[in-house]
């Protein structure tokens, strides 16, 4: 999610990255594995595991197509437009198979989950497809595709959360990693795909992540996002005898402990199960960032419980009321999808003002798209035009972008603890880091002797809708 919070207003999907080689692997590895990745942050970390199963399998990184034996794309379903990328890069790929017989062509993640054989039977354009449940078996599955055959492995888990495999971070920046806590999802919101594609909701075992965290931080990594669907309906029961268990706060407490120079963040917050509990932790621990993504998806009641998000708009505003009464300072982002089923003028004016209401610091902003097999697939009409859901989506981001801009102004003149990331991509006289918020902050090195991984206190001085721009203040 990372470009698309920089923009603040995002409207398109993301963009697929291209994974540069671990620098810690440059062992040299007979085969070597290609792998794009799309949709959320989970994708992204579930392509460091693909990564790590592949190397014990023999086959190294790379990041330039050409020189690849093994092409992955790790695909997403969430609307249309990722699937329509997806299937154009397929056909990229396949080219490059006409000119190198030996090529395989692998489709993990979603799309795989949700297309399974569509993909090898009709449109002839992979020799793999895997399922995001079943990794463990690609090194089976790839020699089975060298040996000719169409390798499929889409079966979904009710275990596998991937715990004992430390992945190899992929083009990483060193500072910033994410740490899967948890797979699938339980809550059927009417609209979502995920569900069906990540399958049932399991958390991971709370000692494996906090090792791989403890390790990150030995490697020099100042920054840790907790990564699931629904990271505050963690729960891992570590003693039937004794009924010990971790909830979310207990497990964010251990990962703050780890050291007061690790940040902690997490992602995605479901407004109706973050607790005070959470809420409190956040608050006694200066290393948990003061950020929440609080997905909202529309500002009306009769909306949000065609989409069964479980909660009503006074719901909602009275959990920001609470955060913001428990942590002033928090930063606060939402989830928006524009022109649901059956949405009328009058719902998309209360999702304007539920917005006004919030101040949202940013937001991601989709239209609705309607994906097969979903509950509102089945039962409603996707029945608002795409013209007023475009115009619709439009006022969204327009006042998101005034919104993020009066947050931003907010900041001028305020001092910030921010941990930098690396230099700023347009000047590489100034350094990118961010702060608890969750914002970008930029600001000239000057002669000061920091480097990627240390923290500064910079003041605000000025702002675009987008960054922060500031100054360094010496103590
Ligand atoms: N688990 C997260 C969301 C994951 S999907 C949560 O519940 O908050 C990320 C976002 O994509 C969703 O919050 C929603 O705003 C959007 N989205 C999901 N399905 C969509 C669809 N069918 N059409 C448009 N946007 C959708
Ligand atoms: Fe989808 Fe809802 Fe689950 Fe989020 S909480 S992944 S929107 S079903
Ligand atoms: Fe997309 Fe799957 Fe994530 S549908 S948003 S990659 S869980």
């Amino acid at each position: 999610m990372e470009e698309l919070r920089l923009n603040n207003t995002l409207v398109e999907d993301q963009q697929g990255e291209i994974y540069a080689p671990a620098e810690q692997s440059k062992k040299i590895f007979k085969q070597h594995f290609y792998i794009e990745s799309y949709g959320c942050q989970m994708n992204f970390a579930d392509s460091e595991v693909v990564a790590s199963i592949l190397q014990g399998a023999g086959f190294g990184p790379t990041i330039n197509q050409e020189e690849a034996d093994l092409i992955l794309i790790n695909t997403c379903s969430i609307r249309e437009k990722a699937e329509q990328t997806v299937r154009k890069r397929l056909t990229t790929f396949k080219s490059l198979k006409r000119r190198k017989k030996s090529l395989l062509i692998g489709v993990l993640g979603c799309m795989a989950e949700r297309l399974k054989l569509k993909f090898l039977e009709e449109e002839k354009l992979v020799d793999l497809v895997v399922g995001p449940d079943a990794y463990r078996s690609l090194p089976s599955l790839i020699e089975e595709a060298a040996g000719g055959q169409k390798a499929v492995n889409v079966l979904l888990s009710r275990e596998e959360t991937y715990a004992d495999i430390a992945p190899v971070r992929l083009d990483s920046n060193g500072i910033s990693a994410f740490v899967s806590i948890m797979r699938g999802c339980n809550n059927m919101c009417s609209f979502c795909v995920v569900p069906f594609t990540r399958g049932r909701e399991r958390s991971r075992d709370p000692f494996s992540i906090l090792q791989e965290c403890r390790e990150l931080y030995e490697n020099g990594y100042r920054e840790i996002t907790l990564l699931g669907q629904n990271v505050d309906s963690y729960y891992f029961a570590t003693s039937q005898e004794t009924s010990t268990s971790f909830t979310f706060a207990g497990l964010l407490e251990q990962v703050a402990k780890i050291a007061p120079d690790l940040l902690v963040r997490f992602s995605t917050s479901h407004p109706k199960d973050i607790t005070d509990e959470v809420l409190f932790t956040m608050a006694s621990y200066e290393n948990i960032c003061k950020y929440i993504h609080l997905p909202v998806q529309s500002g009306s009641s009769r909306i949000l419980q065609l989409m069964n998000r479980t909660y009503t708009r006074e719901w909602y505003m009275a959990k920001v009321d609470r955060i913001r009464a428990l942590l002033p300072d928090c930063g606060i982002s939402a989830d928006i999808i524009a022109g649901f089923c059956t949405e009328e003028e009058i719902d998309h004016q209360d999702t304007l003002s539920i917005m006004e209401n919030c101040k949202y610091d940013f937001s991601y902003m989709f239209f609705y798209s309607e994906r097969p097999g979903t509950l509102a697939a089945r039962r409603y009409t996707d029945d608002v035009p795409e013209g007023i859901k475009k115009r619709r989506l439009e006022e969204i981001v327009s006042l998101q972008n005034r919104l993020s801009l009066e947050s931003n102004k907010r900041d001028i003149g305020k001092t910030f603890k921010v941990l930098i990331e690396g230099d700023s991509k347009k000047d590489s006289a100034a350094w990118k880091a961010r702060n608890s918020q969750n914002k970008v902050v930029v600001f000239p090195k000057e002669n000061h002797a920091y480097k990627k991984g240390d923290f500064a206190n910079v003041t605000i001085m000025d702002c675009t809708q987008g960054t922060l721009k500031g100054k360094i203040i010496v103590h």
